[in-house]
């Protein structure tokens, strides 16, 4: 779908308290963007952000900022759950949609949302942030450049030693949150990993999940999530092997807590048959976490790259603007979002069913 390019601000709405502060900050830097809307259940908090940000329209109840017919697209920052009922009532509305990570708990779910943006004929994307850091900018280009050859294997990994995102929130609820650390932090690894290998297929999964920690207390931060007075009904540790089309392979790994050394430190590695590429982010600091690994004059050498520092939120709210404007819609259906939602679920089903499982959704003997 492409329309005529638009030099109209564009008018949009959030959805969510939380982590839907980044949007309003984003949106509120960019200056051909008007934020008509803003919806989200802590009461006072809507009014503050609603007073901080000069929003017209502050609404308890979602549907409500869906009707304004003056609101062109919305931003979803709600609980896992909700982003398939909400994504699906706003393009049905006739609004782009940009949701949060992930795009939904399971496959079938996000392929739903992703049949609505096609057939509103509305852009649908995720917000993948954690991809935009400037190592991964200076790595993707790397790679992109043929400089680390063929890429045979990746690991990708993001593990906390304390941070279960609030014991009792919906973090931890199996029904509103889908999963826990593979859907949460694996997701944003998994994407990285993706998108530094050029979108590879994933052919098939292996994966395991443990509830070590969380059922008995321990392993939490606290994050102030909203509550719901869940148990612990989600792993605690996840970890898969996933075989991908081009014959390479991929391990990646989450966890809210672990006893290990890392504090809250995620990063990718990858090993080609030219040079290998490794980002390591302890704490999301941002500086000196990129390495290049190769050789010179026959000895092993490695290179220290220089990084900007990226606002990921920034960058892709940037993008979700710039790509309404543009007017060029049509690549714009949630596909990795999709793709993503699928290997996470398969992933599941891997480690409840205790083997492999194929992309298809048959598992394999
Ligand atoms: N990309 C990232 O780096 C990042 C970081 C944090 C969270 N997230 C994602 O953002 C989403 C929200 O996470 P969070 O950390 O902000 O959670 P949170 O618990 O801090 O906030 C959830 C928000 O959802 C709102 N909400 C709940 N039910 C609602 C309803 N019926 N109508 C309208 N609003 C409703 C609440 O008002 C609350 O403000 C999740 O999908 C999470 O995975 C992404």
């Amino acid at each position: 779908m492409t329309t005529a390019p638009s030099n109209q601000p564009l008018r949009v709405g959030v959805i969510g308290l939380g982590v839907g502060l980044a949007h309003l900050k984003a949106y509120a830097k960019m200056p051909d963007v008007q934020i008509m809307g803003l919806a989200g259940i802590e009461d006072d908090r809507r009014v503050q952000l609603g007073e901080d940000y000069n929003i017209p329209y502050l609404h308890r109840d979602y549907a409500e900022l869906l009707a304004h017919d003056d609101i062109d697209a919305v931003s979803i920052a709600v609980p896992n759950a909700l982003h398939a009922p909400i994504s699906l009532a706003a393009l049905n509305a006739g609004k782009h949609v940009l949701c949060e990570k992930p795009l939904a708990r399971t496959g079938p779910e996000a392929e739903q949302i992703v049949q609505a943006a096609v057939q509103a004929k509305r852009v649908l994307q995720t917000v993948f942030n954690h991809r935009r850091r400037g190592d991964v900018e200076v790595l993707k280009r790397y790679v992109d450049q043929g400089s680390l050859g063929r890429i045979y294997h990746t690991k990708a990994s993001w593990m906390r030693r304390r941070g279960i995102p609030s014991l009792g929130s919906w973090f931890t609820n199996k029904e509103l949150a889908g999963g826990g650390p593979l859907i949460d932090l694996g997701v944003h690894m998994l994407d990285m990993a993706l998108y530094l290998l050029g979108e590879p297929t994933a052919l098939a999964v292996s994966a395991a999940t443990y509830a070590e920690l969380g059922p008995r207390g321990r392993g939490a931060d606290n994050a102030g999530k909203q509550q719901v007075g869940s148990n612990y009904e989600v792993e605690d540790l996840a970890t898969a092997f996933i075989r991908l089309a081009d014959g390479g392979t991929l391990l990646l790994e989450a966890s809210w807590a672990t006893h290990g050394s890392a504090a809250d430190d995620y990063g990718v590695t990858l090993y080609g048959t030219e040079g290998g590429g490794e980002i390591k982010v302890k704490n999301y600091s941002w500086e000196d976490t990129l390495r290049i690994y190769t050789d010179v004059a026959d000895v092993p050498a490695e290179i220290r790259p220089e990084v900007r520092k990226v606002d990921g939120h920034l960058a892709v709210v940037r993008d979700f603007v710039q790509t309404i404007q543009s007017g060029n819609w049509s690549a714009h259906i949630g596909t990795e979002g999709l793709q993503r939602a699928r290997i996470i679920d398969a992933c599941y089903q891997s480690a409840q069913q205790g083997r492999e499982v194929l992309l298809s959704g048959t598992a394999s003997s």
